[in-house]
């Protein structure tokens, strides 16, 4: 029932106990838990609170030195006292259990979880402790305990068990163990007896005269008075009437005003109502920023950021300029496809800069809960509201270019269909009026600008894709690495590294070296990172006082980044009988992989086999190959009864890495076919491309990443589907010139392209498959054909 992350930032507070759904009043001057509470309060999160074990205050913090049960809390207000302290509430959500500390950017943080309580309010003897600690708490009081003044009338009310045990301890102030104790215990039946045994002790020593609380250092009883200033609760009223935001709006938000005035300050549902309104009057209901959009700056702000992508940047300046002559017309969003690192998320951002506009990037991946994008109810325990509104706010504007990166990744479970909810968010016909469920109002979204960005179309729920306009980012070739590494990324890394004013300079064989040895990738991150490594190295010597390195060689590569990380994939030394070059998409960009095969005599029992960690599309795809060639064996002079008489063994190295998809369909034809005549397979021929049963090849993804990755190792002619001719559109020119294409629309023509001898031999001759291995690169991630 709770929403909670697991893993919260820890705060120790040592001297003071906090209960769930209650809210307590601290200070504090400690600049580290200053900072963290600014931070937890901008976002609207959750910080884990516990209390250092006797003892252990101050013993460095770890895991053994704190109590392992503690509070969700979360930051509902901040006041600055003095230059140096501040003054917070914490309000407590529930409690939860520390499984282990982490250090994370200079925090600690911990592992947490949530803790399910055991027992419930029906239960007689719940019941009867219930009763009877609420009669002698009125014993107390009348006896002298002081209690705030309608703390009875509250307790009366109160339904939960749990709670109650809670608030009475909060109200009797036991001393500091005692409250961990109560805190500690999950049973609620158990918690009510200690409670039950503190308002039994307390009465006793009332009653003989002793009228302070026994033991512990004394609390500072909750300042709840102070929230409830009349003078922040008329502050905020004007904030909330000055907002234009809509008459209805505007009612509705006043109304839960008035309740809030009403309402006594210790109920637990206080704190919760004053965040909801407070976040009201926080969000940018009407902010905008950078109206005007002139075009050509807009344009230079894009290529001062970006080498090349001509068709992408222009497509993205139509977009803008056909928003800016007519606002209402509902555009597509654009949605960027490509291989990691190719600038998809960094296009976002100069978009925005180009527009004079806020930049959010709100990362999809891992997003399983609709809540996450559209918020709980505020009767939810904990509620808060979407990633959607959460990130306006913080932007602090309505119109800001908002990034949904990995748009792919976004997962789906039983806690609804987070896609469902971005669509909501995206599709212009509904966005004006956007309902977060926490804020139950609507919000309008129309004036955003959305981009999406992905590294595949496929997996991207069907109904968002109809609604948006998929611009492939297919990679970059070895000259556009170079290009950028020159223009772009050796500057920028500079000035990160403070090296503005060296002169320093990578050779073009250095740069191969770097891009062919220590990076593998369709994009340019690692390359980025590399030289990053190599400044920092510079930066290094520049602090030590000796003179910066002017120019970086590929001799110099070793000492600076360390030995070489990846061996170019090349294409086959020489043309081979079974073996054939195939062509893989994966996430990465692209690949090419040898599919191999292998014959054995074998009268009877299973005639193909396949290794290679290959999926069932794969595997479906080589059987239907095998059909395939035995429908046809006659045109190809293999003799009758062939495939009767031998086993077959395909392997697609490399082999733990699995692969899967239609698209090697053709490639395993061909290697079975060069098999069965004894004759080699074109070494610097690649195929890709689905086939049917009955001959034709049929259009497969990914093409260009395939054909950057065939140009990388050597490829000289690439046999692919008819159908995706079109896909080489976009290629740079040259690769076009390098590479000699052959669009098919039946498998037989594939078959002089790749095994120019067939026929030339002796067809039948059964020659064994050669068998050696050749070392291929590991592919980082799995290749799919
Ligand atoms: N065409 C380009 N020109 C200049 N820098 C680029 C280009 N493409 C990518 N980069 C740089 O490469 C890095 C990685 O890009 P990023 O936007 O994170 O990629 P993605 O979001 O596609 O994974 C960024 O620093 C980006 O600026
Ligand atoms: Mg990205």
């Amino acid at each position: 029932m709770q929403l909670l992350p697991d893993q919260l930032p820890v705060m120790v507070l040592d001297n003071i106990v906090i209960f769930p759904l209650l809210a307590v009043t601290i200070r504090t001057g400690n600049p580290r838990d200053i900072d963290l509470l600014l931070e937890r309060r901008e976002e609207a999160e959750l910080l884990a609170v516990t209390s250092r074990q006797e003892g252990c205050e101050r013993r460095p913090l770890d895991y053994d030195s704190i109590h392992p049960v503690g509070t969700a809390c979360r930051v509902t207000r901040i006041k600055e006292i003095g230059s140096d302290q501040i003054e917070v509430i914490l309000e407590g959500v529930c409690r939860i259990s520390f499984l282990r500390l982490l250090s994370r950017n200079g925090q600690t943080w911990a592992l947490i979880a949530g803790y399910q309580e055991t027992g419930q309010a029906s239960d007689s003897i719940t019941q009867m402790l219930m009763e009877s600690s609420l009669n002698l708490l009125k014993t107390c009081c009348a006896a002298g305990q002081p209690l705030p003044e309608n703390a009875v009338g509250l307790l009366d009310r109160i339904t939960s068990p749990g709670h109650l045990a809670d608030l009475i301890t909060l109200y009797l102030e036991p001393d500091l163990a005692l409250q961990r104790r109560i805190l500690a215990q999950v049973s609620i039946r158990d918690r009510l007896k200690l409670v039950h045994q503190l308002l039994y002790n307390r009465l006793r020593a009332l009653e003989n005269g002793s009228s302070a609380a026994p033991g512990g250092p004394q609390l500072q009883f909750p300042e709840h008075k102070q929230v409830s200033d009349q003078n922040e609760i008329d502050e905020l009223r004007e904030r909330i009437e000055r907002l234009e935001f809509g008459a209805s709006n505007s009612r509705i938000v006043l109304k839960e005003l008035d309740r809030l005035e009403r309402m006594n300050p210790a109920s637990p549902d206080y704190h919760s109502l004053l965040h909801y309104v407070e976040y009201v009057a926080d969000l940018p209901w009407n902010e905008e920023t950078g109206e005007n959009l002139d075009l050509e700056a807009a344009e230079k702000i894009l290529d001062e950021d970006h080498y090349g992508l001509e068709k992408i940047k222009e497509r993205i300046l139509e977009h803008l300029a056909v928003r800016q002559l007519n606002r209402e017309l509902k555009s597509p969003i654009i949605c960027l496809v490509g291989p990691p690192g190719v600038g998809k998320t960094s296009l976002g951002k100069s978009v925005a800069r180009a527009m004079g506009r806020k930049f959010i990037r709100l990362s999809l991946g891992g997003v399983h809960d609709e809540a996450e994008i559209r918020g709980h109810r505020r009767t939810y325990l904990g509620a808060m509201p979407g990633k959607i509104i959460q990130e306006i706010k913080r932007a602090q504007s309505r119109n800001p270019v908002f990034m949904l990166d990995e748009i792919d990744k976004l997962g789906r479970d039983f806690r609804g269909d987070p896609a469902s909810a971005l669509l909501e968010v995206m599709d212009p016909e509904q966005n004006h009026t956007f309902v977060d469920h926490y804020l139950n109002l609507p919000f309008d979204l129309s004036r955003v600008l959305f981009i999406a960005t992905a590294n595949q179309a496929d997996p991207i729920p069907a109904p968002l894709l109809d609604r948006m306009e998929v611009i492939q980012l297919p990679g970059y070739t070895e000259e556009e690495k170079k290009n950028i590494a020159c223009r772009y990324l050796l500057d920028r890394q500079r000035e990160n590294h403070g090296l503005e004013q060296e002169r320093i300079v990578i050779t073009d064989e250095a740069l191969d070296g770097i891009i062919d040895n220590y990076t593998r990738e369709a994009g340019v991150r690692n390359l980025e990172k590399m030289i990053g490594k190599i400044m920092r190295k510079c930066a290094r010597e520049k602090v030590a006082g000796r003179p910066v390195m002017k120019t970086v060689t590929r001799r110099a590569l070793n000492d600076l980044l360390g030995p070489e990380l990846h061996h170019k994939e090349l294409a086959a030394a020489r043309s081979r009988v079974g073996i054939v070059t195939g062509l893989a998409w994966t996430p990465t960009g692209g690949d090419i992989l040898f599919i191999e095969a292998a014959l054995m005599k074998s009268e009877k029992g299973e005639h193909l086999t396949l290794t290679g960690s290959l999926g069932e599309v794969m595997k479906e795809s080589a059987q239907t190959a095998l059909s395939y060639l035995r429908s046809v064996a006659d045109d190809y002079n293999i003799e009758p009864g062939f495939f009767d008489r031998h086993r077959i063994h395909i392997h697609i190295p490399s082999g733990a890495i699995p692969k899967d998809g239609p698209s090697a369909g053709l490639a395993i034809f061909l290697t079975l076919l060069s098999l069965a005549g004894a004759v080699n397979a074109d070494h610097l021929v690649a195929v890709t491309g689905e086939i049917s049963l009955s001959g034709r090849v049929l259009a497969v993804g990914g093409i260009k990443e395939k054909v950057l990755a065939a140009r990388r190792a050597g490829i000289r002619r690439i046999v692919l589907p008819r159908e995706n001719l079109k896909n080489l559109e976009d290629l740079p020119r040259e690769i076009r010139r390098e590479i000699d294409f052959h669009g098919l629309e039946t498998i037989a023509e594939a078959v002089p392209l790749v095994i120019p001898g067939l026929g030339n031999t002796s067809p039948t001759a059964r020659q064994q498959y050669p068998g050696g291995r050749r070392k291929t690169a590991r592919p980082s991630s799995p290749p799919a054909g």
